[in-house]
């Protein structure tokens, strides 16, 4: 397996929350043990929507302090921020120039951030999947482990990275691989199942912040919306019902049980114990993260500088990537 490496990244917009941790973070965690792993702080991608420059530079930082406060450990992976290393954006041009219209009209998160004014959206947001099959690409990375909302992005990088072998007759990008987890690959808001928990939603109700305190957990879990009917017997019985199953979801993945274990335990009981059982365990997660997030965040200096060297272990491995790329598309160097 040595040939495999690891990409994945994070967007440095607004907070880090519950479905950031358990639909990625904690599963790079895990990865980290076994593979080459390269992680992103993904400061190009958050400006194709307007950002206030004080706020992205704090957020930078925060983001990276959050993955390190989950359990990414620098010295055993390449951690930094994208905008240090130009072959990111040097890539996606040549592959704006390989992904076709067509392909990037499918994109229902474009659609989604879009909304109804789409002539206003910036060019930025439209090319977005190619910035971030660069991203990949430009590592040869061979698995890339997201939640389940990229995973249309992934299929497109693949795409993107077939076209450029089979238009200049080569066998030079490997086509990465998705690696969604089963438990919380999409963690919905706590205020509605039917959607997704996101950094965007106006409702800070509908997720917990990895900054979030003890207090502020209980009560958002307190208040998630259910229903009134007890908790479910089967999994089956949760078919129709998104909070619910979003619930015990949580439940699952945070306490690493399969959910039809979760769903035995509490069969039939009323959501008060369920709900105070799953703060106990979202603040025994959490809490100790949010701690030394706020640590980190109060050390610049230490942040920063596992930012920077790990900007320059990335540049080595990137930037002769793109010198190759332009080769093979023809550019005189
Ligand atoms: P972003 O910043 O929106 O989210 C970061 C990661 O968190 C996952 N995630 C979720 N998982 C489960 N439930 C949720 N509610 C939830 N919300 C977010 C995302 O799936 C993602 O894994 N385009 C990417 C960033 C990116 C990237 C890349 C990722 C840029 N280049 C290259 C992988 C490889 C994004 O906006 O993620």
């Amino acid at each position: 397996m040595s040939n495999n490496l690891i990409f994945s990244g994070i967007q440095p917009t607004g907070n880090l929350h519950l479905g950031n941790y358990l639909g990625a973070i904690r599963n790079w965690v895990k990865l980290q043990n076994d593979f080459e792993c390269i992680f992103c702080v993904v400061d190009m991608h958050a400006i194709t929507i307007p950002q206030d420059p004080a706020v992205l530079h704090a957020s930078i930082r925060e983001v990276a302090a959050g993955m390190i406060a989950s359990g990414v450990d620098p010295q055993k992976n390449i951690l930094f921020n994208q905008s240090r290393v130009p072959a990111h954006a040097e890539l996606a041009w040549v592959l704006n120039c390989i992904a076709r219209i067509g392909w990037l009209n499918r994109m229902t998160q474009f659609k989604d951030k879009a909304g109804k004014n789409r002539d206003n959206a910036t060019v930025g947001l439209y090319v977005y999947p190619n910035l971030m099959a660069a991203d990949i690409l430009t590592y040869k990375a061979t698995h890339v482990p997201v939640g389940d909302d990229q995973k249309q992005h992934l299929e497109l990088a693949r795409d993107i990275a077939q076209a450029f072998n089979s238009q200049f007759g080569v066998d030079f990008f490997p086509l990465p691989e998705p690696q969604i987890f089963a438990t919380a690959a999409r963690v919905m808001s706590l205020r509605d199942g039917t959607k997704k928990m996101s950094k965007s939603d106006a409702s800070d109700q509908s997720r917990i912040n990895l900054t979030d305190g003890p207090d502020e957990i209980a009560q958002k879990l307190k208040r998630a919306k259910t229903d009134p009917l007890p908790l479910p017997e089967s999994a089956e019985d949760m078919k129709e019902r998104p909070e619910v199953a979003n619930l015990i979801g949580i439940y699952a993945a945070l306490s690493d049980r399969e959910i039809g274990d979760v769903v035995t335990e509490f069969a039939g009981k009323g959501f008060a114990e369920f709900k105070g059982r799953l703060a106990d365990l979202a603040v025994s997660v959490l809490g100790p993260i949010g701690t030394e997030m706020q640590r980190l965040t109060k050390d610049p200096g230490y942040v920063d500088q596992v930012l920077r060297e790990g900007g320059e272990k990335a540049n080595a491995i990137a930037a002769p990537v793109v010198d190759q790329v332009h080769d093979i598309v023809g550019f005189l160097r």
